[in-house]
């Protein structure tokens, strides 16, 4: 797999996240690195881009020499980096390409200019397979105030409009005893069927012949690391031509929440590289990045936001 993104000084985000997620769901991950950033787990110092130039070198020596099974596209840092990448994926060099467009950090630093949100709107969601704003980074991609799941749905389906296949909006950032990610679906068919399959539904369809919304909870599926305290809920709803899913999670009451967005990113591209279709491959990655934030609940690493456990240190002590 090919993961384009930033280094985080600290280890807890960025390129590092993505290569500890990758390792532990078995795939070889291709480096090409956007930023080097100087940050610890309260703050962040500072940020030397990487010339757009030197970028794209990285990622065409990648498809020259691996066979790319998906892509996960980080922190890109500047207008030049989101067109020259834009254009990779436009041209077809990249599959399955997933997009988390880390506008800002954590802690409120603006990573990228007005211009090169434009470029990520005009240019890099058209042409991408998943874009994973959080939900300040979806205000920023649609120029909505969301303030609740609706909006964050309304949000999802205007990035769809903007291009992007699939639309998930994080609410990690909001409070609550749950955390509940919204995922809007264009009209193909492969993620009709894949949603359908999902659901799993086996009651009739109404009278009108739309799809009945559904509830399905559940356990951490097959290969995913576990907890055995985490379990899940998925919503599944069909509306027109438009289909929308929420998965929702118990919130960890944890300040260990680097990473979260970086690791459930590469995770979903991680399990796309599997085989998995874009569908399952999100829920998949929910789970391990529920399991991930469980898993390091507990630690002390650092005096602010520490880490997230995607190896899975947890279970095995
Ligand atoms: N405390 C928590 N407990 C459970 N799940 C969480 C928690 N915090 C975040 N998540 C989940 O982690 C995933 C990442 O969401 P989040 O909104 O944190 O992304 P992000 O803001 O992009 O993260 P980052 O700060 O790494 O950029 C989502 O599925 C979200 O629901
Ligand atoms: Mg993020």
């Amino acid at each position: 797999m090919l993961v384009v993104a930033g280094s985080d000084s600290s280890g807890g985000a960025g390129m590092q996240a993505d290569i500890r997620t990758l390792g532990a769901l078995g795939i070889h991950c291709a480096c090409a690195l956007t930023a080097v950033t100087a940050q610890d787990t309260r703050h962040v110092a500072g940020i030397l881009p990487v010339p757009a130039t030197l970028l794209d070198s990285q990622i065409e020596l990648a498809i020259g020499d691996f066979t790319i099974l998906a892509t996960k596209i980080g922190m890109l840092a500047t207008e030049d980096n989101v067109i020259r990448v834009a254009q990779r994926v436009q041209a077809g060099d990249l599959p399955n390409v997933v997009v988390d467009p880390v506008l800002a950090s954590s802690s409120g630093k603006s990573l990228i200019d007005q211009d090169g949100i434009r470029a990520y709107r005009e240019q890099l969601l058209p042409a991408a397979l998943l874009v994973t704003p959080n939900i300040p980074e979806a205000e920023l991609l649609t120029g909505m105030a969301i303030g609740n799941e609706a909006d964050m749905a309304r949000a999802g389906t205007l990035l769809v409009e903007m291009g992007a296949t699939v639309a998930m909006v994080k609410g990690g950032h909001v409070g609550g005893s749950t955390s509940m990610d919204v995922v809007a679906c264009g009209a193909s068919d492969d993620l009709r069927i894949a949603i359908d399959a999902l659901a799993q539904d086996s009651r009739p369809a109404a009278p009108d012949g739309t799809s009945p919304s559904l509830d399905v909870t559940g356990q951490s599926p097959e290969g995913v690391i576990s907890q055995s305290s985490t379990s899940f809920h998925i919503t599944t709803t069909a509306q027109g031509n438009r289909s929308e899913i929420v998965l929702t999670a118990p919130r960890v009451r944890t300040k260990n929440t680097r990473g979260t967005g970086c690791t459930l990113s590469s995770a979903i591209a991680a399990y796309m590289a599997r085989g998995d279709t874009v569908v399952d491959a999100i829920v998949k990655a929910k789970y391990f990045v529920t399991a991930a934030i469980a898993g390091a609940s507990q630690w002390t690493l650092g005096k602010g936001n520490g880490p997230i456990d995607q190896l899975g240190w947890n279970e095995q002590s």
